[in-house]
């Protein structure tokens, strides 16, 4: 049984051009002419999909969203949209649209846009296993990390430019990678660039190239990054270090989808989206002046916040043991587990390092442990700390236990020599033995 679908748009023609390619493609299309009529289409009839353009006189495409999303949550809708009004669109995405499209619309692009918002919705085979709690290969069944995915699915179908925000190592650049690979873009190249990395006085010409000649030493004309990515997507990492010159001319290729090599007269087009990321505050950046407002707002069409490790405790044991796994097979062991008090401590530990903080535990835990399963000498100190600090405050506040417990330490690190035990604590070596006697602290 094919696919329902309504399209809502005041222009005919464009209205007739998109029914048609369509209902080419085996869809049952209803039209309606206004989101008036829409509507009360939405309300008798049953339909699996919405398209509806943006503007239109009356109930708009963004009125039309939110009274479909009341009636029926489920039913996934597309918004048309005209390139002046991108802006409004986006903001309808978080009322939960599942994408938009610029027109004049690419058809192929719509039906391979329809397919997976259909597809979305219905449950799939393999929905109870891991594969659930996967995007790629990114771990997280938390809710937040859940939210993260959702919106990396939505936006990785349009092309608007997306700012990642988040500590260090709680994946930003995974989740780009993600973006581009499920994009339209994925056959053209992913082109990662540092602005921590490559110096200052460098950037400029990596980014935009140059001509031969251009400045003592280009004996060659040299491609640019941007220019490199053409047709895909360039990944912006640390833009918070971006020196400030720099911005400038960086507004200007986002503005312009044109750049300029260093020393020639030609603009060239590119088209290419922008992956920003960054672990400062930006916002406070752009405040104080350190980042400019302008370039902030081209690169911010869609932010991305990805939660630190600590707010999504649910994660922690699913990446723990996924990184168990592939670290297992690459050391060549057998059994590769955690005992349970391991698993505890890495629960209770707040992950300033985020999720990096877990790959280098577990891999340098793998190559320390001895064991089969990784146990709580294995961690690195400040983890087993916590886990000693937590037994003494859940220990019941038994003076003669405790003075039993701190007693034995004191003969275990003298190797029960009594007189050196005896000195260790402050007391005589009589009072020594009485208290042994009395506690009934034996030897073993
Ligand atoms: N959810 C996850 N599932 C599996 N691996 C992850 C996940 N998040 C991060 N990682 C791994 O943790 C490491 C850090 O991730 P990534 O480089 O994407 O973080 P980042 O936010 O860009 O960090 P930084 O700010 O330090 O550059 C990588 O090795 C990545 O593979
Ligand atoms: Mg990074």
């Amino acid at each position: 049984m094919s696919h329902r679908i309504l399209l809502a748009d005041d222009e005919v023609n464009s209205l007739k051009v998109i029914s048609a390619s369509l209902r080419d493609h085996q869809f049952d299309v209803a039209t309606a002419t206004s989101g008036e009529e829409a509507f009360s289409r939405f309300q008798t009839e049953h339909f699996d999909l919405v398209i509806s353009d943006y503007l239109m006189p009356g109930i708009n495409g963004e009125k039309l969203l939110e009274k479909v999303k009341t009636r029926s949550p489920e039913t996934p809708f597309i918004l048309l949209t005209a390139y002046g009004t991108i802006e409004l669109a986006v903001n309808a995405m978080r009322k939960g649209a599942y994408t938009y499209l610029t027109k004049p619309v690419n058809v192929d692009l719509l039906e391979s846009v329809v397919r997976d918002a259909l597809g979305s919705r219905e449950p799939r085979i393999d929905d109870e296993t891991p594969g659930r709690h996967q995007f790629l290969n990114i771990i997280g069944r938390s809710k937040p990390m859940q939210e993260v995915f959702s919106l990396v699915r939505r936006v990785s179908k349009t092309d608007a430019n997306v700012l990642i925000l988040g500590e260090s190592g709680t994946g930003k650049e995974m989740v780009a990678r993600a973006i581009h690979y499920t994009s339209l873009r994925s056959n053209n190249p992913f082109i990662p660039i540092d602005c921590t990395t490559i110096p200052a006085e460098l950037m400029e010409s990596e980014l935009f190239g140059y001509e031969r000649g251009a400045f003592t030493g280009a004996m060659e004309r040299k491609i640019g990054l941007i220019e490199m990515a053409q047709g895909g997507t360039v990944f912006l990492d640390e833009i918070g270090d971006l020196d400030y010159a720099l911005e400038k001319k960086l507004l200007r290729f986002l503005q312009e989808k044109e750049i300029r090599r260093i020393g020639s007269k030609e603009n060239i087009e590119v088209d290419v989206r922008v992956i920003a990321a960054t672990n400062r505050n930006i916002e406070e950046e752009v405040k104080t002046g350190n980042f400019r407002a302008d370039l902030y707002y081209r690169l911010n069409v869609i932010t991305v916040r990805m939660p630190p490790l600590r707010e999504r405790k649910d994660d922690i044991l699913p990446i723990a043991n996924h990184f168990l796994r592939t670290l297992c097979k690459k050391n060549k062991k057998q059994i590769c587990g955690l005992e349970s008090d391991v698993v505890q401590t890495l629960k209770e530990y707040d992950w300033p390092g985020n999720v990096r903080e877990l790959e280098n535990l577990i891999e340098r835990a793998m190559i320390l442990c001895p064991y089969d399963r990784i146990n709580l000498e294995c961690l690195p100190k400040k983890l087993r700390t916590l886990q000693e600090k937590e037994r003494f405050d859940s220990e019941e506040l038994n003076l003669p236990q405790m003075e039993k417990q701190i007693i034995r330490k004191a003969l275990d690190k003298t190797a029960w020599n009594q007189s050196q035990a005896a000195t260790l604590l402050g007391i005589s070596r009589k009072q020594l033995r009485t208290k042994m006697k009395n506690l009934k602290l034996l030897q073993g």
